[in-house]
């Protein structure tokens, strides 16, 4: 995740930007760049890499403004190099950004219309040239900020510093986090307090939707209708906690948010988003011909999903195991095979044995991991990095949606190089992939209806979630959740296997989950569900607008999702139910971020 500061200060604040940005390090980033004032002169340092290539420009160069902002940056659109890095600058303002511009390429070509020169890839620079664009309507900084956020779609919060404004920044939180920290004469600016932990512990978090205006004596907040608030101080643990929760209730629900930014910079990897074309493959899918998978709970879930993929769009042969059972199964693996482990902590300790296990056949084996430098990653011969970021929360959330990312990536360019899908269809799967931060920021929103469907739930024994095709491994993924998030007891079946035996346990009382966009086995799973509707089952469904009008009268609650095509709707349909787990355990009273009996990583067999 991107991470941004910003100080008004008594003193020089360069060597305290870069501290504050050491603190966010822990989210992850690939370059760094801090902006100060001079004499009003809006001045900048930017390097690729890790801080201590910025520290070392600084002892080059020192800056002396008793203003700043920086950003540690972690890159979505446009690769991680000097020119991408923030603070982006025009005449008139600096810029640090996190999340992500949705409508940035209509916006970039109106302001290249209106004779702009756009120099990076980024969509932060976007917002840079439009607020620039309004002051240059004679309109005050606050107010051009306020136009401009009318004019912006997406998730996103940034910091901003204005030329000749020497005791002024302005910050807008649209979705990421953002905290206020209160000195005495001084302010600070963070993605979370633990950014100015060592200068203030008085802070106040931002609400989704606010605009911060920081001078050195008064921080003046504005809620999304642009009506002043105020919003609650309190101290922070942030000098102990080293990675905080923000004004999240807990590091589950952070981490769902976080979706559209770490889905975004996962694709970025793989993908050429501006330029929507795969990116060079460290395969060769020509020489593969089957597919191994595995892997360990909701891993392995993500490599069922995949299996479709491979097998629809690449014709590969695909199979899929739990590693517990694979790496004693003793398994023949043929030539042409390619052993594939997906892992978030990259040290299960059966996804690590199986992988040992093929290395010692002699394969050459794959590997899509979170952690970097753990064990599966060390390991691997390939090494597919998901890029979600620290994940804090047990259950697995924003990791499973980018090992999702990686796998509809490579099986769109397996499908290229052996022939089986042709340009045009090609084009329209990245298009689709390149779209999934979009959807899912849309599907967040239902947050507070999915919140209070939820209550229905806490008087259930079991539940069912069913599904067809690539919505069969998500009812798989929410039952997983529902069961270790709220302990309550939940099952995943393929819908079509209902009435081989699970139909038995359907009375009045089970609520029955249904993940069913408007596909291609929609029509089969909504015969399963009438199987269902019909023994007294209460039918939830999760469908758009077409399966929605298509079921009116067997559902009794419908969570409305966008129209997606095919290949992503699997990651969007995730997003649901994780909240419905997420919003279960809360009202249950659960430990949501750490449940009983359970570890982030699995290291014992
Ligand atoms: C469920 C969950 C687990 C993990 C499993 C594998 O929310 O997080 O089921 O997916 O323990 O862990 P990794 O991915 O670290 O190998």
């Amino acid at each position: 995740m991107c991470g941004i500061v910003g100080i008004l200060g008594k003193n020089p604040v360069a060597p305290l930007l870069v501290d504050a940005l050491k603190r966010l390090e822990y989210r992850g980033y690939d370059s760094a760049g801090i902006a100060t004032l001079e004499n009003g002169q809006l001045i900048r340092l930017r390097a690729e890499g890790k801080l201590v290539s910025l520290k070392n420009k600084l002892t080059k160069r020192s800056l002396h403004g008793t203003i700043g902002i920086g950003h540690t940056r972690w890159a979505t659109h446009g690769a991680p190099i000097k020119r991408n890095a923030h603070p982006h600058m025009t005449e008139k303002l600096a810029i640090v950004h996190n999340g992500i511009i949705e409508n940035f390429l209509e916006l970039r070509t109106a302001l290249q219309h209106k004779g702009y020169i756009l120099e990076t890839d980024t969509d932060t620079e976007v917002i840079a040239y439009l607020i620039t664009d309004t002051l240059y309507t004679g309109k005050t900084p606050l107010e051009a900020v306020q136009y401009s956020l009318s004019r912006l779609k997406g998730a996103f919060t940034f910091a901003l510093m204005f030329a000749g404004e020497e005791d002024l920044l302005i910050a807008a939180r649209r979705g990421p986090p953002l905290a206020v920290g209160y000195g005495e004469g001084e302010m600070y600016l963070g993605s979370d307090a633990t950014a100015f932990a060592s200068f203030t512990n008085k802070v106040s978090y931002l609400e989704d939707g606010d605009l911060a205006v920081l001078t050195r004596n008064s921080v003046t907040l504005f809620d999304e209708n642009a009506k002043q608030v105020r919003r609650h101080k309190k101290k922070s643990a942030g000098g102990i906690l080293l990675i905080s929760k923000g004004n999240y209730r807990h590091f589950m629900q952070k981490e769902m948010f976080e979706q559209p930014e770490s889905v975004s910079h996962t694709l970025a990897r793989y993908l050429d988003c501006a330029r929507s074309v795969l990116r060079p493959q460290k395969v060769d899918w020509s020489a593969v011909t089957r597919l191994s998978f595995a892997s360990c709970g909701t891993a392995y879930y993500s490599t069922l999903i995949a299996k479709y993929w491979f097998e629809s769009l690449a014709g590969l042969t695909v199979e899929n195991d739990v590693a517990s059972e694979f790496r004693y199964r003793n398994p023949p693996l043929s030539a042409g095979t390619l052993p594939l482990f997906v892992s978030q902590s990259g040290e299960t300790a059966d996804t690590l044995a199986s992988l040992r296990y093929c290395k010692k056949k002699g394969m050459k084996t794959g590997a899509i991991v979170n952690a970097v430098e753990s064990s599966i990653m060390r390991e691997a011969d390939i090494v597919f990095p998901t890029l979600a970021g620290p994940e804090i929360s047990v259950a697995s959330t924003k990791t499973f949606t980018s090992q999702l990312a990686v796998l509809a990536s490579l099986a769109v360019a397996a499908g290229k190089t052996r022939g089986v899908i042709d340009k045009k269809r090609e084009d329209a799967l990245i298009g689709a992939l390149i779209e999934i931060p979009r959807y899912i920021s849309e599907v967040l929103k239902l947050e507070p209806s999915i919140e209070s469907l939820c209550r229905e739930f806490l008087r259930a024994n079991h539940m069912l979630y069913i599904g067809r095709g690539t919505s069969y491994p998500i009812a798989l993924e929410g039952a997983l959740k529902l069961k270790e998030l709220s302990y309550l007891h939940a099952e995943g079946y393929a819908a079509g296997e209902l009435k081989h035996g699970p139909i038995a346990l359907i009375d009045e009382k089970i609520p029955i989950i249904v993940i069913a966009p408007y596909d291609h086995w929609f029509e089969k799973t909504v015969s399963n569900v009438r199987e269902a509707a019909a023994r007294g089952g209460r039918i939830v469904l999760i469908t758009d607008k077409r399966g929605a009008v298509a079921t009116a009268l067997i559902a009794q609650a419908t969570i409305m999702m966008p129209e997606v095509p095919d290949i992503v709707a699997p990651i969007v349909y995730a997003i649901p139910v994780q909240l419905i787990a997420y919003h279960t355990a809360v009202l249950l009273g659960t430990d949501v971020d750490q449940p009983r009996n359970l570890a982030k990583s699995v290291t014992v067999e």
